[in-house]
């Protein structure tokens, strides 16, 4: 029986924060543990929002120090740079001559474009430049360059990789069966991480807290989680404190009830219930902290990760897109 071969990309937009560890690179580094997987800093989507060289590759070496940091088992996981493979840009080029421009229009994130500038009685396509707008065919591109089966991702992406299934079979019809038809997985398990001010955690909405700041910085963050202005005394409601969403993700089931306890019971400050969660953050990340730092104060150790990722990306992409050019322009 074949393995199922997975694959997915991390875009490199921010400093990665506990809503990202939680949602995304936890479960990522823990699906390494057993299955095979590519698993890409995703510079070229970054591409079209971010137009600063230093700013791109300091949020990918970011991304790739916390997912080696965090443990990635690098036998399983091929981590690499996606702006590494040049087959992508070719195999995205040669994907737009099958895709309908209609499929474009309907994407959600062009869409969202259209209708904000629509209320603002601006041009539709103000602000949008092609980048955002054939986004889908490269990530497309990704997907189909490596013979995917599965692609995890947020819930916001489920539709870019239903795209990439509908190019696929758009190709496979004209040139015959080449393509795998990728299948989304989302993980909802770890539900919406709540930010600083109860919001969804979300650099759009400056509430994060860094994954791996310092220790002070941390403390400080946590210190200024908002809650509502319930006395020390009285009994408060665990499922609706950010405080107690963010332990869950750390703590484990004995210490989650007891906090669970002491929420309900009543006797308990908000300023306590910060300090204990300040503790528990600061333990767990506290290994992966160092080494995050110093893979950031070693970038050539980085550099030979990714590279050593790359090289095995190459292979199979280089063969794919041979095998896609015989099919569009023959022997
Ligand atoms: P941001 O909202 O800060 O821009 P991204 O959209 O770049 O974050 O997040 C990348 C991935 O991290 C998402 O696809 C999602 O899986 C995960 N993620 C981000 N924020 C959260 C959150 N608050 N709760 C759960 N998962 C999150
Ligand atoms: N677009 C994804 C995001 O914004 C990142 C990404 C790029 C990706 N290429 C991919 C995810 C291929 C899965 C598969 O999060």
């Amino acid at each position: 029986m074949s393995e199922k071969i997975v694959l997915t990309g991390i875009k490199p937009t921010g400093t990665p924060h506990l809503g990202n560890y939680i949602g995304a690179l936890k479960p990522l580094v823990d699906m390494s543990q057993k299955s095979r997987t590519f698993m890409f800093i995703a510079d070229l989507h970054a591409l079209n929002t971010i137009h600063d060289p230093k700013v791109i590759q300091q949020y990918s070496y970011e991304m790739a120090a916390a997912l080696v940091a965090m443990g990635l088992n690098l036998d399983n996981a091929i981590l690499f740079r996606q702006s590494d493979i040049v087959e992508v840009y070719e195999l995205a080029t040669l994907l737009t001559n099958v895709t309908p421009k209609g499929l474009m229009n309907r994407a959600h994130s062009y869409k969202a474009a259209v209708e904000k500038n629509t209320a603002a009685g601006d041009d539709v396509d103000a602000g949008v430049n092609m980048g955002l707008y054939i986004y889908p065919i490269l990530m497309a591109a990704d997907i189909l360059l490596y013979n995917s089966d599965i692609v995890p991702v947020g819930a916001d992406q489920k539709q870019h990789v239903e795209f990439a299934r509908d190019i696929a079979g758009y190709f496979n019809n004209i040139y015959g069966e080449t393509f795998k038809l990728p299948e989304p997985v989302i993980s909802e398990s770890a539900g919406t991480i709540p930010g600083l001010d109860g919001r969804k955690m979300s650099k759009s909405y400056d509430n994060t807290i860094p994954l791996f700041a310092p220790e002070s910085e941390l403390k400080k963050k946590i210190m200024r989680i908002i809650t509502d202005s319930k006395t020390p005394e009285e009994s408060k409601d665990p499922d609706e404190s950010t405080i107690f969403q963010l332990y869950k993700h750390f703590a484990d089931e004995n210490e989650i009830a007891k906090l669970r306890e002491m929420f309900v019971a009543g006797g308990m400050g908000y300023g306590t219930a910060k300090t204990i969660l300040y503790e528990k953050i600061n333990s767990v990340l506290g290994d992966a902290r160092n080494e995050y730092n110093r893979l950031l104060a070693n970038k050539s150790e980085l550099d030979a990760i990714l590279e050593n990722g790359a090289n095995k990306a190459r292979v199979v992409a280089a063969e794919t897109l041979k095998r896609v050019k015989r099919k569009m322009l023959g022997e």
